[in-house]
């Protein structure tokens, strides 16, 4: 290995079909239960990391301004362990940049740590298999492992820290089905997925619900494999209204859905009934993800985007694994 050494990788985000909400274990990650998505083509993270003697400390560049704090430290934490798998404890310099905007209703951590799992261990000189990857991105944030992988992904919940990962269970192109995201206008920053994992597990209802979830996620990986989109459109909501059933019955409660947001998902399910493909899933956040056949993409832009309160729409298609763009 040279002095300086830097790695260049890009990461897609992920929608999950069945959702992850609360851990077994917050600092190792390890999901309360397991967890099915797709990533999201287009959208992406490029990352370049730089070990180099001459740093005195991490730095970290996100979207060309420079972080301090809460961001930095997460980063530095989750560059410790790359540090420790390559038994060296050279400092680094962290480039990450999305080619979309925060707030677009999609969340960038999962493309950030895939990103920087990849590009960290390419720098350190390790050359680490597609599930060590993302065991490693787990780390970051536990969506991230589900951007390691391409296609159609699901996350093993596990035993433990060496078994908790994600696998692609169809490539891109098995199904090609669209994510049309309803931005809302006027949304909060909401209360984030770290601390909103520690709080699933004081709804009464979070047991039912990890309980329940070994069935879900057998329908929706079957209705993924026979490209069943009536089993999957029933399965992909009521995972998602499950999972804002506990966060609003969390202790604080939770409230990510706005006025706005039940009107779409109201639209979609009526639409849904006259014969169109498409059903809706929502995230920490009052955006609503519409996922929907290609055929219907056209049809479903239109009616979203005619919905009052929907500020802007954007469409992606199922994506590649994160991978390397360039190494020195
Ligand atoms: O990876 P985190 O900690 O950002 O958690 C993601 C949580 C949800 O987006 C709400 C659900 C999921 O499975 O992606």
């Amino acid at each position: 290995m040279s002095d300086i050494s830097r790695a260049t990788a890009l990461a897609h985000p992920n929608i999950a079909f069945i959702k992850y909400w609360g851990n077994r274990d917050d600092a190792l990650r390890l999901p309360a239960n397991g967890s099915i998505s797709m990533d999201l083509a287009g959208l992406e993270t490029r990352t370049t990391v730089r070990f180099d003697p001459a740093l005195r400390a991490d730095s970290l560049s996100l979207n060309n301004s420079a972080m301090t704090g809460k961001g930095l430290e997460r980063v530095s934490a989750f560059l410790d362990l790359v540090r420790r798998m390559a038994g060296f404890d050279l400092r680094a310099a962290v480039d990450s940049r999305n080619n979309f905007p925060s707030g677009a209703g999609i969340a960038s951590s999962a493309s950030a740590f895939a990103a920087l799992a990849l590009a960290a261990t390419k720098a350190a000189g390790l050359d680490l298999t597609e599930a060590e990857l993302s065991r490693l991105a787990r780390r970051g944030s536990g969506s991230a492992c589900r951007s390691v992988p391409g296609g159609f992904v699901e996350w093993l919940p596990g035993s433990g820290d060496e078994d908790s990962f994600a696998v692609s269970i169809a490539p891109p192109e098995h199904w090609p089905l669209v994510d049309v995201v309803a931005i809302l206008s006027g949304a909060h920053k909401p209360t984030g997925s770290t601390e909103g994992h520690a709080l699933a597990g004081t709804s009464p209802l979070q047991a039912a619900r990890v309980a329940d979830a070994p069935r879900r996620l057998g329908i929706c990986r079957q209705a993924i494999l026979t490209r069943d989109f009536a089993a999957f459109a029933e399965i992909v909501e009521l995972d998602s209204t499950l999972m804002h059933a506990v966060m609003m019955t969390s202790a604080p409660p939770l409230f990510y859905w706005q006025p706005a947001t039940l009107e779409v998902l109201a639209a979609v399910r009526q639409a849904r009934s006259k014969g169109l493909a498409a059903c809706a899933t929502v995230d920490a956040g009052s955006n609503v993800h519409v996922i929907c056949e290609q055929a219907a993409g056209e049809a479903v832009v239109k009616l979203i985007g005619s919905i009052p309160g929907v500020r802007e729409v954007r469409a992606a298609q199922a994506g590649g694994p994160a991978r390397i763009v360039e190494v020195e």
